[in-house]
């Protein structure tokens, strides 16, 4: 049986950071489109593995295979690649998502805090882009694929955008992240590479659990967003999948926001 929408069929796809929230949730949305998929993780091991099993016990899903690395160590990333090549053959997409966030304010900010973040959010993307083109170039066109030589998705943040008290690191790894994205896309462009960022908002996952994991914390979120929902994995797995298919082929340099309108500053509804 094949679902209509199997728009990644016979394609091959890395997914960073896949073993929990959004990762997770981007993997087996192209899974479902017919991708095989590589889980990254770094520490979940028996989480991806689960991530797997998932995906191969749905006839409709391509394959899928797990992976351990840290993104931010060259050698490590050059692995996932070597893996995923002698593996599936090729890589098609590459969904740049793993991240994390320590959080202090500036002037306590040990130097280690600042590095890490930098590191794995802005480095481990570096990384995997550059092993990606490499890919892609090696491979060349497969025009009854896809229309486009590779597809990089960065895995951005409504703070590329919007400044963030006692989170400058993270802020600041993800500002940078725009202009990597938009540097590939200049430089590559010719070749047929797309190149985009996801931003997402304010997504239930455990990097944001302290703040919606209470009633209070969730009524103060909310008033960030006006469209008064808190989003859910699956808001970005979708959009991923997408913007890795044919469907979105001119789109190419961008940064789509998937915030519920977290960037149009719901301060100023009722005030300024
Ligand atoms: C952060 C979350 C935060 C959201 C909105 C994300 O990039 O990882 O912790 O809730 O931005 O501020």
């Amino acid at each position: 049986m094949q679902k209509p929408n199997q728009r990644l069929l016979d394609q091959t796809c890395i997914v960073t950071g896949a073993s929990s929230g959004i990762g997770r949730a981007v993997a087996k949305s192209m899974a479902l489109e017919g991708a095989n998929v590589v889980i990254n993780y770094h520490s979940g091991k028996k989480e991806a593995e689960e991530v797997a099993d998932w995906i191969q016990k749905d006839p409709i899903c391509g394959d899928a295979i797990v992976f351990q690395c840290d993104v931010s160590k060259e050698k490590e990333v050059e692995a996932l690649f070597k893996k995923t090549v002698s593996h599936f053959g090729t890589v098609d997409v590459c969904v740049a998502n793993a991240g994390i966030q320590i959080d202090h304010p500036l002037h306590e900010m040990p130097l280690e805090a600042w590095q890490k973040v930098i590191d794995v959010n802005l480095t481990g993307q570096f990384l995997c882009a550059r092993e990606a083109i490499k890919e892609f170039l090696r491979r060349g066109m497969r025009r009854e694929i896809s229309k486009s030589l590779g597809k990089i998705i960065h895995m951005s943040s409504v703070h590329e955008e919007i400044p963030w008290a006692g989170h400058a690191n993270y802020a600041a790894s993800k500002g940078a992240l725009l202009m990597l994205m938009e540097s590939i896309c200049q430089e590559y462009a010719a070749k047929k590479i797309r190149c985009n960022s996801i931003a997402p908002g304010a997504i239930k996952t455990d990097i944001n659990k302290k703040t919606w994991g209470t009633a209070k914390g969730e009524e103060e979120l909310l008033k960030l967003i006006p469209y008064k929902r808190i989003g859910i994995p699956e808001d970005i797995g979708s959009v991923a999948s997408w913007l890795a298919s044919d469907e979105s082929e001119y789109i190419n340099g961008t940064t789509i926001f998937v915030d519920g309108g977290m960037t149009c500053y719901p301060g100023f509804a009722t005030n300024g």
